[in-house]
């Protein structure tokens, strides 16, 4: 039996916060939901399924697929037991490996001594069996290796997606605060957008948010974006039927939904960088992009999501004019957006506070070490006559 075909636990890495969405997907896709952390889900399958997974997976960083868990407590025993386990099964000659680490063990406090200690116990088992050292280093572009270290426990994973999830391929020029990728799409899934009704982003950025919801509503993989991934450098890789895999995951997307998607900023370098990712990201035709005020957005009559990412501001005085922003997002969402779900995404609560309307649910996100909320406002249809800017749009 290939070891491509035998099944183990697979951990699947996200952002703190992005859990509950990444259980939807995991299930979604027939997979079962084993356990899940502040930052992972823990599901199985064999090598083979990370390929799907690699391809389908929206919101998660890294797709780990276990092959060896031992009881280790110190760096040497550490050093033993990666030396037993049979690499050159795995890792073909003339390859390149990079190990990677979480540690938390009282006898390590560094964990890239633990990394050498695993790094070195690949290198020497490799050249015992074949007489030469393979190479290695700190690139992820190839084979990853990741040592999951706690307590009295080692766990030895392939990283299977290589480079993290996130970097799709499209974003090409980030600008200033963009959003990570997975991230802006466990947001469009936190909003239950899917393509029905419109989806407006006004302070769009470098467009990861408005792309996203383009992908998702389209049903596209976000993985087919990508060419290169860590479990394609194994020994015994079926480069053909990674390739009928991709045709077919291709075929299932849809090539039209009825929403529309209006992404806009007030600066032309951002709106230009977005309408080149989206290019990147083959979405340009469904996204209408324009430059303007937040407030001067077209938003349809038709109702659907309005979604906006401010900054959120370092030093006091873009705070002081943050406040004035933050009251205005408040004014345009009872003004312009009847009918719509708004959600305002951002890392300081007290300019939140500044929307003066009143925040129907909050979901929290971590963005970097940043904690954040997705806030959102149910905007009812009709304003109260007379009263409209201090009248906030309630149940
Ligand atoms: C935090 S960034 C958004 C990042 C975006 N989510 C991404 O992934 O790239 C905030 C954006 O708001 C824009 N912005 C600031 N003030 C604005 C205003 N009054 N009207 C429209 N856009 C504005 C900025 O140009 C910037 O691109």
């Amino acid at each position: 039996m290939s070891f491509w075909t035998k099944k183990s636990r697979i951990v699947i890495t996200c952002a703190k916060g992005v859990p509950p969405f990444l259980k939807q997907e995991i299930s979604s896709l027939g997979f079962p939901v084993l356990s899940a952390g502040k930052a992972e889900v823990e599901t199985e399958g064999t090598l083979e399924d990370t390929l799907r997974l690699n391809l389908l997976i929206r919101t998660g960083q890294r797709i780990l697929f276990l092959l060896e868990s031992f009881n280790t407590k110190t760096p040497d025993e550490l050093y033993k037991r990666i030396s037993r386990i049979s690499w050159e099964d795995y890792i073909p000659e003339d390859s390149y490996f990079s190990v990677t680490s979480s540690v938390y063990t009282p006898t390590v406090n560094d964990s890239r001594f633990a990394n050498v200690k695993c790094k070195d116990g690949i290198v020497d088992r490799i050249k015992e069996k074949r007489g030469r050292r393979p190479d290695s280093g700190s690139e992820r572009n190839r084979i990853v290796v990741h040592l999951y270290w706690k307590g009295n426990v080692g766990q030895v994973f392939f990283d299977t997606s290589g480079e993290p999830l996130s970097k799709r391929g499209y974003r090409m020029i980030p600008l200033k605060a963009p959003m990570q990728e997975t991230l802006a799409a466990a947001v469009v899934l936190a909003s239950g957008w899917a393509g029905e009704g419109n989806f407006v982003n006004p302070m769009c950025g470098s467009g990861t948010l408005a792309i996203e919801a383009a992908l998702i509503a389209l049903g596209r993989a976000p993985g087919l974006l990508r060419s290169n991934y860590g479990f394609m450098h194994l020994k015994e890789f079926g480069e053909s039927s990674w390739k009928v895999l991709r045709r077919k995951i291709r075929a299932e997307a849809k090539d039209r939904f009825n929403g529309r998607i209006i992404a806009t900023d007030i600066s032309q370098q951002a709106v230009e960088a977005a309408k080149k990712n989206a290019m990147t990201a083959g979405v340009d035709r469904f996204i209408e992009f324009g430059v303007c005020d937040f407030s001067q957005t077209p938003v349809p009559t038709n109702g659907g999501v309005v979604i906006l990412n401010p900054e959120y501001g370092e030093r006091m005085g873009e705070i002081e004019n943050l406040r004035e922003t933050y009251k205005k997002i408040g004014d345009f969402f009872k003004k312009k957006c009847q009918g719509y779900k708004g959600y305002i995404f951002t890392g300081n609560l007290d300019l939140a506070k500044k929307v003066g309307l009143r925040i129907d649910r909050r979901i929290t996100f971590f963005n970097g070490p940043i904690e954040c909320r997705l806030l959102e406002y149910d905007l009812y249809e009709g304003t109260r006559k007379g009263d409209e800017l201090q009248a906030p749009i309630i149940k």
